[in-house]
């Protein structure tokens, strides 16, 4: 034999040296599950360890994150429900609890990158991303609300709007009501091949925010398609996004990869609740090692090509990687 690959595996020492992909805490982002009120720290049963809690619970919790080098977090409101209307007016009301926790967070950690989503359906009467009319999720009349959601995010401090509803045009409708408002700073990362899948049922559980009649199959897209994909990136690409995202990450590495390879945007994946519960429940019933299967989860996502890795496991990772002792 001439060629004997395993002579690079040898040791440590040579492992490191031809290692291909490198995973660290800057990649990842954090969500975390807002709510109105005080000294509230409510955990979600289907993602053991992520909490629904309020402004002053959210401080400590940020703390703690950059104290591990983890400076990325990505905000979901828990709004309840006689806030919620038609027309998600509440998603830019002055007084909305989402905006001003942004904004005190902000205030008290400026290094943080912090990532809104803009979607109705956790302001929605209906439960879905988009306007309700005779049953049907209409497009145009939504954009003007995904914009005024994205300029009222903007200017509680946001870094990176996060619209994650799936309609036609709104990264461009987006783009150019946050340059009208004078915030031409502030990023799009958009939610650009998101599925309809079946993986997000703890994160809708958290914030209970399921559409209350029908499904997202008419907006988001069909897990059977990789190709639309293309048209998607390529739209957003063109409509101004500053990042491209995938959602679900880890049964769609292959539309990340493809991504990756047609588009020289950072490219962000969402590694859902439900990934992320499945791996959980499978360690806690002690059929996997959770320390070993959770680091290697996530450098997957990294290696088929996510720069950006959303993940409820920011935090452990953080805290498996970083040199401080507590
Ligand atoms: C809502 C939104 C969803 C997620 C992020 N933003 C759920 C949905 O589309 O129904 C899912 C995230 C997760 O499952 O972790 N626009």
């Amino acid at each position: 034999m001439l060629r004997r690959p395993r002579r690079n595996r040898r040791s440590a020492a040579l492992r490191g040296m031809v290692q291909e992909t490198h995973l660290t805490t800057s990649h990842l982002v954090y969500p975390l599950f807002v709510v109105d009120g005080k000294g509230i720290k409510e955990e979600i049963k289907s993602l053991p360890g992520n909490y629904r809690m309020s402004l002053d619970n959210i401080l400590l919790e940020v703390a703690e994150c950059l104290k591990y080098g983890l400076s990325n977090f990505i905000l979901f409101p828990a709004v309840e429900e006689h806030l919620k209307d038609k027309l998600a007016t509440y998603s830019y009301h002055p007084d909305n609890f989402y905006l001003k926790i942004t904004s005190a967070i902000k205030k008290q950690f400026p290094e943080t990158c912090l990532i809104s989503d803009v979607a109705m359906d956790p302001y929605s009467s209906d439960g879905h991303d988009g306007v309700v009319r005779d049953g049907k999720i209409v497009n145009d009349e939504t954009l003007p609300i995904l914009a005024k959601m994205s300029v009222a995010q903007a200017k509680a401090g946001f870094d990176l709007i996060g619209p994650s509803d799936m309609m036609d045009g709104r990264v461009q409708t987006i783009r150019e009501a946050l340059d009208e408002a004078g915030y031409y700073e502030t990023g799009i990362m958009s939610y650009t091949v998101k599925y309809a899948s079946a993986f997000y049922g703890p994160f809708r559980d958290a914030l209970d925010s399921a559409p209350k009649a029908g499904d997202k199959k008419t907006y988001q897209m069909n897990p059977a398609n990789r190709q639309e994909g293309l048209i998607e990136a390529e739209l957003d690409a063109n409509e101004g996004a500053d990042f491209l995202m995938v959602k679900p990450a880890l049964n769609y590495l292959d539309v990340i990869y493809a991504l990756k390879q047609n588009f020289d945007l950072p490219i962000a994946a969402y590694h859902v609740s439900g990934e992320c519960a499945m791996l959980t429940a499978a360690c806690q019933n002690g059929w996997l090692d959770y320390e070993k299967a959770m680091p290697e989860t996530l450098l997957s996502i990294h290696r088929a090509g996510a720069d950006v890795i959303i993940t409820y496991f920011a935090k452990d990772f953080a805290k498996m990687y970083s040199n401080i002792n507590l």
